[in-house]
């Protein structure tokens, strides 16, 4: 969907200067959401009495970057698909020819602009963990010098066609090369707090949620704080096809297409673990939960489940990014 359609969707929907506080009328006291949102192309907004202070963060997903040198030589039989994929995009609102490297560095600066007090990178950085494209985001966060959190998508880890089980793969690269970009966070699940906002990243690149990532969530979720969720694969969503495929209940062997072309493990025939699913209606149940931010598809969309927008960026390798900002309300 191109900007303007989805702005003019949005405009439609009343969603795009603001909406009223959102409880559910006649929902019992505990379900009773405070707070609203309000949805402009990138630009996000949250509103909630117990943001403490106005502040702004920026999140990053689907750069795509394929950068590689002589190291990378012993692994072209497993990268060369992906390192063509992204070579030369278009510019999502101008049309104008670009790139991955040229749209990330151009997103940190529009953080640092806007004086983002987080940079969250949410999956599909790299197209395949190559020494060379890591070392480039590596710098380039060092360099932009902003707070960053950083979780894998289901390409970052993937050198296609090597044999494996996802989790087992995304295991092994996480520890050979994406471990820098964790600066010693867990990189399975990780939380942060800014000025009485709790951020919780879930690394679901493998589409699934294990019973550890379950439990930390149910943890964090005892708060009356305001909670925003990130995580690559967006929670599936009604009417939504298996992309949208963390707790989508058709997700599994038969509804899986392309792992013959992503040359990887197809998706169990058992579909979700019962932690995926328990995951999924624990975040569309919880009063805490203000969002869920996610990547993966490449095109906007907003679905509101249960009172609670998820919000999916259009990719970073076109150039796009999430603006969001918290603002405190009486
Ligand atoms: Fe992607």
């Amino acid at each position: 969907m191109k900007r303007r359609d989805l702005l003019q969707l949005l405009t439609a929907a009343g969603l795009g200067a603001g909406l009223p506080a959102w409880s559910v009328p006649g929902a019992p006291e505990k379900t009773k959401r405070t707070g609203s949102f309000s949805l402009d192309g990138t630009r996000l907004k949250f509103f909630h009495p117990k943001i403490k202070k106005e502040f702004k963060t920026v999140m990053i997903a689907d750069t795509h970057l394929f950068r590689d040198d002589e190291r990378g030589l012993p692994f072209q039989t497993y990268s060369a698909r992906m390192a063509k994929a992204y070579n030369q995009t278009n510019h999502y609102l101008t049309g104008e020819p670009t790139n991955p490297e040229k749209s990330l560095v151009a997103s940190l600066e529009l953080a640092a602009k806007n004086k983002a007090e987080l940079v969250t990178l949410i999956g599909d950085i790299v197209s395949f963990p190559s020494e060379a494209a890591i070392e480039f985001v590596v710098e380039k966060m060092r360099s932009a010098g902003l707070p960053y959190l950083y979780t894998a998508g289901n390409h970052d880890w993937h050198y296609e066609g090597m044999q494996g089980s996802m989790a087992d793969l995304r295991n092994d690269w996480i520890q050979k090369r994406l471990l820098p970009l964790y600066q010693q966070n867990d990189p399975m699940m990780q939380v942060t707090e800014l000025h009485g906002v709790r951020i919780l990243v879930f690394d679901n690149s493998n589409y699934q949620i294990s019973a550890t990532q379950l439990q930390f969530l149910q943890q964090q979720l005892q708060t009356s704080q305001p909670v925003l969720v990130m995580l690559h694969i967006p929670l599936y969503a009604p009417g939504r096809s298996v992309g949208y495929g963390c707790g989508h209940p058709q997700w599994g062997a038969k509804a899986d297409r392309n792992f013959d072309l992503e040359r990887r493990e197809r998706w169990p025939e058992s579909g979700h673990t019962v932690a995926t699913m328990e995951f999924h209606r624990t975040v569309f149940t919880s009063p805490a939960i203000i969002g869920v931010l996610a990547g993966h598809i490449h095109r906007p969309s907003l679905d509101i489940i249960n009172g609670i927008p998820q919000v999916v960026t259009e990719a970073n390798a076109v150039g796009a990014c999430l603006e969001i900002e918290f603002i405190p309300t009486a």
